[in-house]
């Protein structure tokens, strides 16, 4: 077991939180809770997603004092540098994409001592010389510290790199430190790399020291689902099939693939988005409440809701779910061009860049009511929102009245961008007449809190790093997520295209609607 202590005043690199913006008890900054010193080594250090998200996550957890007492880095990655170019790269990757403008001196402080290794992820003399630094490290503190190996590679390089860890005895450490390791997603492609993932991993690591990553965990808007919920007493009784017409899952975005083509075109929308955050974000939703707020605790429930979702036949995923690609349009204000043109991608895929999906929880909570899901590149605009649609009133008396819109209440929980949750209210409309319309009620994070909220890796580094597994998917919960999806994959990937198409900048493809039951319509997104 590892000891834990509250940082002390003298960190190498790390500032304490009277020089940060941590001041204001209202704001979301994250406290300074008891790290234990820790080296953090990268894999694929020099990769897209170390230079915008980890790095930069890593600085602002500095400025705001919350690493360990002692933190190192370690990068290891395949391009040849020495630890001094590597110091460049990091310096400079922070400087670009920093929540904060960089402070030079905490951030001088937090790449000091950085150690760079070049290698191929495969190679015996990687890990050799990882292993004597990480020792150098230790003989440095005088003591054992915790080592954290995030893996944000290739999937392909998480099973070579587990079973090198394992074969180099780097996966275990000195009994009073704990080892740990951080695996970015895709978790295999489908069920069956999943599992084959899990028991690699499962095979050198045990489950308390794997960490899987669904970076919309670490969100602070997707954590507020669990105090909306769990924290208020009123909104438990009407949280079922009796009250709760429909529910609307919405991650749209603005943006088309980039120059991710080889990526997304093997992936697409279902394995992209749907099959990890929506289906995190569904489960956030329908679970009941966790007796506590451990980790398993609120694991199992997770993991229940998605027992409670058949996997689909191949004749219900013809029902039950609908599957386009962009064309050209307007993307904000400028001419986009449709998927099949974007650079990489072949001229004849069929790989999908819109996915809905009808889903239905069969339990005693939900049953009959419809879970709706749709995410799409290129649509109108950024919004990830769940949307609580109640049923409507048995009677309306002011139809008569010239009322206008009125329609079933809605609880709108909005990830991003505008961070909050609005209730909309049928209302009076001033004047003689008896006639209503639809009000908003608003929470808005930025106005209540008044501050910006930490990025999701902050929050989920520093939570590998105290060994805390609550926001990431355990082992059981990713394969549950992959049963779901897999048929859906498969049965499209038999389906000759081509697809339908929703142009660039629009709500995406009138097929959606076929999802809808009865009268049911999608919100504008
Ligand atoms: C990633 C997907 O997991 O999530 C991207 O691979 C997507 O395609 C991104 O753009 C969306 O994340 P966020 O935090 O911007 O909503």
């Amino acid at each position: 077991m590892s000891t834990t202590r509250p940082p002390q005043a003298s960190s190498p690199g790390v500032p304490r939180s009277d020089e940060t913006d941590i001041a204001n008890p209202l704001t979301a900054g994250l406290e300074r809770l008891p790290v234990h010193p820790t080296t953090l080594v990268i894999f694929g250090a020099t990769g897209d997603l170390a230079k915008r998200k980890l790095l930069p996550a890593l600085y602002n957890l500095a400025h705001e004092g919350a690493l360990p007492e002692r933190f190192h880095l370690i990068g290891v990655s395949r391009s040849d540098m020495p630890h001094g170019d590597y110091r460049e790269m990091a310096t400079e990757a922070i400087r670009s994409f920093s929540r904060r403008e960089p402070d030079e001196k905490v951030l001088e402080e937090l790449l000091d001592e950085v150690r760079y290794i070049p290698g191929t992820f495969d190679e015996d003399s990687v890990y050799d010389t990882l292993g004597k630094t990480l020792d150098e490290f230790d003989a440095a503190a005088g003591q054992v510290l915790n080592r954290a190996f995030y893996l944000s590679t290739a999937p392909s390089f998480f099973p070579v790199i587990v079973e090198a860890l394992g074969r180099h005895d780097l996966h275990c450490h000195a009994e009073d430190a704990e080892v740990r390791v951080i695996i970015e997603k895709p978790f295999g492609t489908n069920l069956a790399e999943a599992q084959q993932l899990n028991r690699e991993v499962l095979s050198v690591f045990d489950e308390s020291q794997v960490f899987r990553i669904d970076h919309y965990l670490g969100k602070e808007t997707v954590q507020n689902m669990l105090a909306f919920r769990f924290a208020n007493g009123m909104f438990e009784p009407l949280w079922n099939r009796n009250f709760i017409d429909q529910v609307q899952i919405t991650a749209a975005e603005d943006i088309g693939i980039g120059s991710r083509a080889g990526y997304y075109d093997n992936a697409g929308a279902l394995r992209d988005l749907v099959q990890n955050h929506m289906m995190q974000l569904l489960c956030l939703l329908a679970m009941e409440p966790p007796v506590n707020f451990s980790a398993d605790e609120v694991r199992d429930e997770k993991v229940k809701v998605l027992h409670a979702i058949r996997a689909p036949t191949v004749e219900d995923v013809a029902q039950m779910s609908v599957r386009a690609q962009y064309a050209s349009g307007v993307a904000g204000g400028d001419p986009a061009s449709g998927y099949l043109e974007e650079d990489g991608v072949p001229a004849d895929t069929n790989t999908e860049t819109f996915a809905g999906l009808r889903l239905a929880v069969e339990n005693w909570r939900w049953a009959g009511v419809p879970f709706y899901l749709r995410t799409g590149k290129r649509l109108a605009r950024k919004v990830t929102e769940i949307a609580v649609i109640l049923k409507p009133v048995p009677h309306l008396a002011f139809r008569q009245e010239g009322s206008v819109g009125v329609a079933p209440n809605q609880l709108v929980m909005t990830m991003q961008p505008n961070e909050g949750v609005s209730l909309s209210l049928g209302a009076k409309i001033p004047g003689t007449k008896m006639r209503i319309r639809p009000v908003q009620m608003e929470f808005l994070y930025g106005t209540s809190f008044m501050s910006q909220s930490p990025e999701a890796y902050e929050r989920l580094i520093m939570d590998a790093m105290r060994g805390d597994a609550t926001l990431f998917t355990r082992n059981d919960e990713a394969e549950a997520q992959w049963r779901i999806c897999d048929p859906i994959v498969r049965a499209w990937a038999d389906t000759p295209g081509p697809l339908p198409q929703y142009a660039a900048g629009s709500e995406g493809p009138a097929q959606a609607q076929e999802l809808m039951v009865g009268d049911d319509q999608w919100r504008a997104i």
